[in-house]
């Protein structure tokens, strides 16, 4: 067995309130807290999944959906390998927003980045759908990229988009991974830390903390 984890960064973008706080606190911690608190500048998450019988940690960046905040948002595509563009099917504000979402990824990401849109909230009843599955798969066919249904809510369809988003990463990006020394991080279901907006988008600055507030001592080869 390998003695490192391989370590991926997955960027969660879309307009403020459409529950991307929520996405990555359902897949990381197995929670949901229906009070909207504003994610300030970004944060982020880590946890271990299994892809054939080989451990594989996603870094999940949950980033301010408030236009204030878009210059700080910005500068984690340029490091981000996955991204998710959320929206919440009761709100088409949300929706059309993602074009303009997709604009900056393609302006500041990596050229090779995968992207997901996802349409949140999929458990609110059908009459308060906006948004169609038809429509948005067909905005994505346009865009060529893969169209999910989620709900943070109840969890349906978040672990395998997140499956889904690794097994891909894997294939794309085996040689540009970050590491983590193995058995360094002891659980994988970690407190997000809070960047302000003149934190580094290092993780290796963010060494000295992990889940526990214990050492983390991350080894990262792309910065
Ligand atoms: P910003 O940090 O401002 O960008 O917002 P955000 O996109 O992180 O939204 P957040 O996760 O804070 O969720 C916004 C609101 O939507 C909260 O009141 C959540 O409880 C609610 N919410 C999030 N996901 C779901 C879901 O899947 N279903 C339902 N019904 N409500 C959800």
């Amino acid at each position: 067995m390998a003695e490192y984890d391989q370590v991926y960064r997955v960027v969660l973008v879309g307009d403020t309130n459409v529950g991307k706080t929520c996405v990555v606190k359902q897949f990381c911690n197995s929670s949901f807290e229906p009070e909207h608190s504003a994610t300030i500048g970004i944060d982020f998450m880590t946890r271990t999944i299994e892809l054939s019988g080989e451990p594989l940690i996603l870094q999940v960046w949950d980033t301010a959906g408030q236009d204030r905040y878009q210059s700080i948002t910005r500068q984690y595509f340029r490091r981000a390998q996955g991204v998710l563009l959320l929206f919440d099917i009761s709100k088409r504000k949300t929706f059309d927003s993602l074009l303009s979402w997709l604009d900056q990824v393609k302006q500041f990401a990596p050229n090779n980045v995968i992207i997901f849109a996802v349409g949140n909230k999929a458990d609110l009843d059908d009459t308060l759908k906006q948004i169609s599955s038809t429509e948005a798969q067909t905005f994505c066919q346009n865009h060529k990229i893969q169209y999910f249904e989620a709900s943070a809510k109840t969890s349906q369809n978040i672990d395998m988009i997140f499956q889904e988003m690794a097994s891909i990463l894997r294939k794309e990006f085996a040689n540009e991974c970050l590491f983590n020394q193995r058995n360094k991080i002891r659980d994988s279901k970690s407190t997000a830390i809070q960047l302000t907006s003149s934190s580094s988008s290092c993780p290796r600055d963010q060494r000295g903390a992990d889940n526990n507030g214990a050492k983390k001592n991350e080894e990262c080869c792309s910065c």
